[in-house]
């Protein structure tokens, strides 16, 4: 059942390529620049007409959202809030007939993201539900939705799961930008053509598992570990200090890089490994700034880096490379490096991997 692999979270990291492959299936006319979402249809107007977006979920799950709002914004240029379930319900929330609000949940069972829903359809917003259990509780109580179609995800920490919400929050926002006419339908083609290629790109990060095994080994006995990312990257660091956290017990932080010098960065000596997203995108010149930063005070690098690059080779104590894609992207190509790396120190440290302590797959005790 673990089709050979070790555990099922290493099995779920390498089929990746294919449930991304299936999360796509049927949904993309690339040339066309057109998105069928089946699920959404009664439900467009209200995403063209929205005034904002409220994103809730949880752990991995609200990581994804935040990618979402980048997405959402940069593309279908609505405003995205994105909300811990469990502090949305608690909150007395300002919410109304005109909201969307988009619940992303794995399990569609995570009994926070439920209350959150229910409080927000009784308020009279429209539920967007973007789940992977089908026929699962949220998936039933929302208005609308799309599955994430990765197929059953057995690994308490989510990977497979993660990529597949990301892949379906993309094609949501080009889906609302199609219809708004807020992005032109050659740029929408060109970004379809490249989510198309992902799978095939995610099968190139997964050749870099050797080398990913060599600095686990490195840095598997530190006690502590950063994780840092700009723009579309920064929920990718949060998404790989929890993934480290709740598999190998290494305590571990994501920080946006900018923020570093606002007080992070006085936890920085010789026995700090430092995980960077740095692909060339938009914040290349200044992540790199970042990564200089955190040389000058011995910390340890480990740059996420676009193929090719020489620079950050030269400053970095460890780079994987990943391929070039958009931006809009990386955080799925990115993601997986991140996974492997906590997956190996997990194992090497004698951890269960799949099974951690205290952690249930689905989370349905508020
Ligand atoms: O099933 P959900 O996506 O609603 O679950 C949300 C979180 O409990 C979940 O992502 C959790 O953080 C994972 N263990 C992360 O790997």
């Amino acid at each position: 059942e673990k089709g050979g692999y070790e555990h099922f979270m290493l099995k779920e990291i390498h089929e990746q390529p294919r449930s991304i492959a299936n999360c796509m299936r049927g949904r993309i006319h690339a040339e066309e620049a057109r998105i069928n979402l089946g699920g959404i249809s009664e439900y467009a107007n209200k995403f063209l007409q929205a005034q904002r977006i409220i994103i809730v979920s949880c752990g991995t799950s609200w990581h994804a959202g935040l990618v979402g709002e980048y997405l959402i914004e940069e593309y279908a240029r609505i405003p995205v809030e994105v909300e811990y379930a469990s502090e949305f319900r608690y909150r007395n929330p300002i919410i109304g007939k005109d909201d969307i609000v988009i619940a992303i949940s794995q399990s569609g069972e995570t009994a926070d993201t439920m209350a959150a829903v229910e409080l927000a359809k009784k308020a009279g917003a429209t539920i967007f539900g973007i789940c992977n259990v089908v026929g699962s509780s949220i998936p039933r109580l929302s208005h609308a939705g799309m599955y994430t179609h990765a197929g059953p995800e057995i690994g308490v920490a989510s990977t497979k799961a993660f990529t597949a919400q990301v892949t379906a929050l993309s094609l949501l926002a080009l889906y609302i930008a199609k219809h708004k006419g807020s992005l032109p339908s050659s740029r929408i083609a060109t970004l379809l053509a490249e989510l198309q290629k992902t799978p095939d790109l995610i099968t190139s990060c997964l050749k870099s598992e050797p080398l990913v095994q060599l600095i686990a080994s490195e840095i598997k006995d530190s006690t502590n570990c950063l994780f840092l990312g700009r723009g579309i990257n920064f929920p990718v660091a949060l998404e790989g200090a929890l993934k480290l956290k709740e598999i190998s017990y290494i305590h571990a932080e994501g920080y946006p890089a900018a923020e570093m010098k606002h007080g992070p960065i006085a936890l920085i000596d010789e026995q700090m490994p430092v995980v960077v997203i740095a692909t060339k995108d938009s914040s290349y010149e200044k992540i790199i700034s970042n990564i200089q930063e955190v040389k000058a005070r011995k910390g340890k690098i480990i740059a996420i880096v676009t193929e090719g690059d020489t620079v950050i080779r030269d400053i970095a104590d460890y780079i994987i490379e990943i391929p070039f894609c958009e931006e809009a992207l990386t955080p799925i190509l990115a993601t997986i490096p991140l996974q492997l790396l906590s997956y190996h120190i997990a194992v090497m440290r004698g951890c269960n991997v799949d099974q951690p302590r205290n952690l249930a797959k689905s989370v349905t005790v508020e």
